[in-house]
């Protein structure tokens, strides 16, 4: 039998399940789909069983896909965030409030304040409350839905909601525990002060370990509702956008990820939890012990391109482009796009302007722009969006001597030439790293028993595929459009404001 490790990635539009070798080779994946519902402008929720269901499809394709594997371990990544709150029981209380929801600004600020202002959160957990973040969730449904949270016992990410179903364990590990806001991330433990000022019990939070320790095993009733074998050991694994940095190999000095998935995100290792600028950045425990995680994350990067694939498909009767021939379309356009922008804040930002009222726009339009150009911008806008955050990480001294770039907006050349030449190193796309999250998680599975003796040896299998070096002439013109790009969401802020408090759009 061929040994192989099992990683399972609850995404916000998926389940991606993917069996790798012990060489760390991809052998089989399988993703099932699953929607989202916005109930209300801003709120984002999922119901749990979508991520059960979507596991138990995803891992029955991957078994279909291998037979005769042994799985050794599984790990399990997940968007990050989601409230998925439990009544003593264990029972789903209400749908899940996701990392996208935007609805709990006021609860953030007042938590805010509770800590003594950002500077007295920031010495907490050296992050801010993020409108994403799970606190201001859990401070939410206290606020507006007090009979449900006079039953709540229990509060999970999304990926531990399946850990409990697995194993019958109720665990987090430190990446996900970090992006709930109420995480000591320099002790790498609760941050129990905080907890205690914000008035929420520490009972309601789960065990928390280091990524990468068994964390259960599959008990009987999970290997029936998921058809794995019982007794297998399921390590911590870690959030999503954490996790993925190991399976592309993001863990030395220098090494930096950027993800063009539905959000933006570039992210690095720390030897060290370094101050978090302003609490601008995102400043998590890595899946790795001792080593700390950096990013910052836009909220709108392939779905900005998603978003404008759509509405061209809006204007042609529903005859549909892919984003590949948008890509293309794009590519006919000069570097720059002749002057033209695109904002691409189009569900609020969160890095590195942390504005839920920010908006997109096109700025700069003429007479003389076409399609190839408006294209174009929409790929410049996000990739200046992403140079644009990691102006914020340079401050706290983190280089860059290579990308290693993920998510489907990596699968265009055009896009990653785009990123050699405003960032001015070269870009990488590594083996594993296409399958994002589970292929990180699977390797950390790995490393919980014993295949790898730590992340930073897993993470030597992610070897380089593609490679795009900077090109002086576009990158002159890039970096010249990126001053003028940086200054104008300064410029329409107090617009975006103005616009928000005038409710066009009930
Ligand atoms: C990270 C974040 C997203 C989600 C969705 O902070 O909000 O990456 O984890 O995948």
């Amino acid at each position: 039998m061929t040994q192989a490790l099992l990683g399972i990635d609850i995404g916000t539009s998926g389940c991606k399940a993917l069996l790798i070798d012990v060489d760390g080779a991809p052998l089989a994946s399988c993703t099932q789909t699953y929607g989202l519902s916005q109930p209300h402008p801003g709120w984002t929720e999922q119901d749990p069983q979508l991520w059960v269901n979507g596991a138990r499809a995803a891992v029955a394709g991957v078994l279909a896909r291998s037979p005769g594997v042994e799985i050794a371990a599984i790990g399990l990544s997940g968007q990050m965030h989601g409230l998925t709150p439990l009544d003593a029981a264990h029972q789903v209380l209400r749908p899940a409030i996701l990392w996208n929801d935007q609805r709990n600004g006021q609860e953030c600020i007042d938590i805010t304040e509770r800590a003594g202002g950002l500077d007295g959160l920031l010495r907490q957990t050296n992050n801010r409350m993020l409108v994403g973040y799970t606190g201001g969730k859990i401070v939410w449904m206290r606020n507006h839905e007090p009979e449900l949270f006079g039953r709540l016992r229990h509060v999970l990410n999304p990926k531990d909601y399946l850990r409990l179903l697995l194993t019958g364990e109720l665990a987090t590990e430190v990446s996900d525990a970090s992006g709930t806001g109420l995480f000591d991330t320099r002790n790498r433990s609760w941050a129990t002060g905080l907890l205690e000022v914000i008035g929420i019990d520490p009972a309601l939070m789960p065990p928390c370990h280091e990524s990468h320790i068994v964390s259960g095993r599959v008990s009987r009733s999970g290997a029936e509702l998921f058809g794995l074998p019982a007794g297998t050991p399921v390590v911590g694994g870690g959030g999503d956008s954490v996790i993925q940095t190991i399976g592309s190999g993001v863990i030395g000095p220098g090494e930096l990820q950027t993800t063009i998935g539905t959000a933006g995100i570039v992210a690095a290792a720390l030897d060290e939890p370094v101050a978090n600028p302003d609490g601008r950045l995102q400043v998590f425990c890595n899946v790795a012990p001792e080593k700390w995680h950096c990013m910052g994350v836009s909220l709108n990067a392939g779905g900005a391109m998603e978003w404008f694939r759509t509405l061209l498909a809006g204007f042609s009767e529903g005859n549909a482009l892919s984003a590949e021939q948008v890509c293309e379309i794009a590519a006919g356009a000069p570097a720059g796009s002749r002057g033209l922008f695109f904002l691409p804040y189009l569900n609020g930002e969160r890095c590195p302007h942390p504005d839920p009222a920010a908006r997109g726009g096109f700025v700069g339009l003429t007479a003389r722009h076409g399609a190839a150009d408006m294209a174009r911008s929409v790929m410049e806008g996000v990739t200046h969006s992403l140079f644009d955050i990691y102006a914020l990480m340079e401050k706290v001294d983190i280089g860059r001597k290579v990308i290693k770039a993920s998510g489907g907006g990596a699968r265009s050349a055009l896009w990653r030439q785009m990123q050699a030449d405003l960032f001015d190193c070269d870009v990488v796309t590594t083996e594993g790293a296409a399958e994002g999250g589970a292929f990180g998680a699977a390797l950390v599975a790995g490393v919980g028993i014993d295949m790898w003796p730590n992340a930073v040896e897993a993470a030597k299998v992610c070897r380089p595929v593609t490679r795009e070096t900077p090109d002086s002439a576009g990158a002159k013109v890039l970096r010249k459009a990126f001053d003028v790009y940086a200054g104008l969401y300064h410029a329409l802020a107090p617009s975006f404001d103005e616009i928000d408090r005038a409710r066009l759009d009930p």
